[in-house]
């Protein structure tokens, strides 16, 4: 019998007529002709935030995991998105033990602004929560960290992974093949998941019968300018204007991050650095316009915005996590940090199911995420229907212009933004 190599090993291979069996770190390998098997306990489709950091907590509890990943490494590092985290996020980044990086070059946020009819007005996210603050640390550092640490760790991750396919996934065996450098693989597994986003595989291989889909499509895009110019502001600027919602946020100290609503048939071509940088001067209260300091553009691109939920999120053996699963408006900052709520829960279950038997716990997915995913869902929305132009409606905007006015002059109100900007609790798994 052989013995199962967990440690970094050197590969064992035993040629078995035609096929041949290969022993490595977390997998089991058996090749045949144009065809390998492999082995493990959990599936893991997509290398983004959710499935590199669902693979790392289950790596340093033991539980084997294999990545499957359809993009390169640096592609999938090429991409530009927000990172607000959560206390939550922040704590299984810590736990994956990949947060050093984050705590030293991350930056608190102790509050941010609503700015609206020319004001501009803080939420003091700190004081209104019993302390609780939010790290701006890109999800670019978070993917990055997550990599480096799979990488040195050895755990097995297929990257440029072609026709990725899922089987039996409401059998006892479930398995993911795929093509690899033109040899296909199939990985036979406990469990899969789903961690490939909003365009992914998993979704779409649930039958339309067994998921209900909800689906608000905003009519308007966010058009995003990145800068190598000192942040007009050290926290973020969130603002109502009757030309159209606009967004002050950062990187670091000298990379800004800035946003102008814009219609979605717009196009990239259509602005200018110029251009941009006066619509956004018209959509900030006076004093931020003023001392606004402009660059050339790093990348400029517009994104669509959309609210979505699947449910149930888990069908048979198959759990979808992250944006396979849920999209939210990027207003409220939430998308990275629901990803890493399901990652939260879906760790923990399979972390009990495990080490304590716990196979109650398998069914309880579903219902846990989307208690908070919901929540999130309406705090996305909220924000985004208050500080966005929807039409000429005049009403509309004065509509807006007190609900900012009520949120921002209320503790009630000023609380209930800043509890949910921090990050709702997550549930226990128990
Ligand atoms: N097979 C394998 N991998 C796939 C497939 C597929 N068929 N389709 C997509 N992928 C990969 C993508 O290339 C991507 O790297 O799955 C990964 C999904 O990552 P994300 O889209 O980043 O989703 P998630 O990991 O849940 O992270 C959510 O990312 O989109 C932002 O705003 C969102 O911040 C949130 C976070
Ligand atoms: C960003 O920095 O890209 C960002 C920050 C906060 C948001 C959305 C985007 O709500």
């Amino acid at each position: 019998m052989y013995k199962f190599l967990k440690r970094k090993s050197i590969p064992v291979k035993h040629c078995l007529g035609h096929y041949s069996l290969i022993i490595s770190l977390n997998a089991i390998v058996v090749r045949t002709a144009g065809h390998q098997f492999m082995k493990t306990q959990v599936a893991i489709i997509g290398a983004g935030p959710s499935g590199l950091l669902l693979g790392r907590l289950l790596e340093l509890q033991g539980i084997d995991n294999i990545i499957i990943e359809t993009k390169s490494p640096d592609y999938v590092l090429s991409r530009i998105r927000a990172g607000v985290l959560e206390q939550g996020t922040q704590m299984l980044m810590r736990e994956a033990q990949v947060g050093q990086r984050m705590d030293s070059e991350g930056h608190v946020h102790e509050g941010f602004a609503l700015s609206f009819l020319g004001r501009l007005e803080r939420i003091d996210i700190k004081a209104l929560t019993g302390g609780k603050t939010v790290m701006v640390y890109g999800q670019t550092e978070v993917t990055k960290d997550l990599m480096d640490a799979r990488n040195l760790s050895g755990a097995t991750s297929f990257y440029e992974a072609d026709e990725v396919t899922l089987h039996d996934f409401y059998s006892d065996k479930p398995s993911v093949s795929f093509l690899s450098n033109g040899q296909r693989l199939t990985v036979e597994c406990d469990y899969i998941a789903g961690c490939d986003g909003f365009h992914g595989v998993a979704r779409k291989s649930i039958p339309s019968e067994a998921i209900r889909l909800f689906e608000r499509v905003y009519p308007f895009g966010w058009l995003g300018i990145l800068s190598r110019t000192p942040p007009v502001s050290e926290e973020l600027i969130y603002a109502n204007h009757e030309r159209g919602f606009a967004l002050c946020s950062m990187r670091s100290s000298m990379l800004s991050r800035y946003y102008v609503q814009c219609s979605l048939d717009d196009k990239v071509e259509n602005w200018s650095d110029q251009r941009f940088w006066d619509e956004l001067r018209l959509r900030l209260p006076e004093a931020a316009a003023q001392s606004l300091i402009t660059g050339p553009s790093i990348e400029k691109s517009i994104a669509p915005l959309r609210s979505f939920v699947a449910e149930p999120m888990q069908f048979g053996q198959l759990f979808l996590v992250g944006d396979a699963a849920h999209i939210v408006p990027p207003t409220g900052a939430k998308g990275l940090n629901l990803a890493a709520s399901d990652v939260y829960t879906l760790y923990n279950i399979l972390r009990k199911r495990y080490k304590e038997n716990r196979l109650d716990l398998l069914t309880k997915y579903s219902e846990i995420c989307l208690r908070r995913i919901w929540k999130a869902e309406r705090f996305s929305w909220w924000m985004t229907s208050i500080l966005h132009k929807f039409s000429d409606d005049a009403f509309n905007q004065r509509i807006q212009e007190a609900e900012l006015d009520y949120y921002t002059s209320s503790l009630a109100g000023q609380t209930t933004v800043a509890e949910n900007y921090v990050g709702l609790p997550y549930e226990a798994v128990e």
